[in-house]
């Protein structure tokens, strides 16, 4: 079973961008932390971050066919993506969408998620624990249908 993990915008910051929303793990930190979830529920993982919107579209055309399920985090692109979420819609598989801080008790702009009609489900707030659930419950789901 294989998963695409993906990073938008920014993502690349963490550990330097403001600690006291997004938590003080770095972007590769989070990412051992899947790998090492990965291979206790025995899935691969495809990891991929970008600050492009075009790239990440092109990332989920090319991914998507050989995949089961989707964990992505799309930074602000959440709030105006129109390609990614229609990239993400095309793929027709199974999307967690995740972020770090909690979008609905920060700025206006951010309680609005373009993403969510076309996820099966979000974690908004749990900082990088939210990546782990969210991959745990894609897994344990696809597992149990198939
Ligand atoms: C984010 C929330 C977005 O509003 C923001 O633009 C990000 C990160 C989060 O993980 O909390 O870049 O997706």
């Amino acid at each position: 079973m294989k998963i695409l993990v993906i990073h938008g915008p920014n993502l690349n910051m963490l550990g330097k961008r403001d600690k006291s929303i997004y938590g003080g793990k770095t972007l590769d930190q989070i990412n051992a932390l899947l790998k090492k979830e990965a291979k206790t529920l025995n899935v691969e993982l495809l990891i991929f971050q970008s600050n492009h919107e075009g790239a990440l579209v092109d990332f989920i055309q090319e991914q998507a066919p050989s995949a089961q399920g989707i964990v992505i985090n799309p930074g602000a692109l959440t709030h105006y993506g129109f390609s990614l979420r229609d990239a993400l819609a095309d793929s027709q598989l199974p999307i967690i969408e995740v972020h770090l801080s909690n979008i609905y008790c920060r700025e206006e702009w951010r309680t609005k998620s373009v993403i969510a009609p076309v996820a099966k489900g979000q974690i908004s707030g749990l900082g990088w624990r939210g990546y782990i659930a969210a991959l745990q419950m894609l897994v344990s789901e696809l597992k149990t249908k198939s």
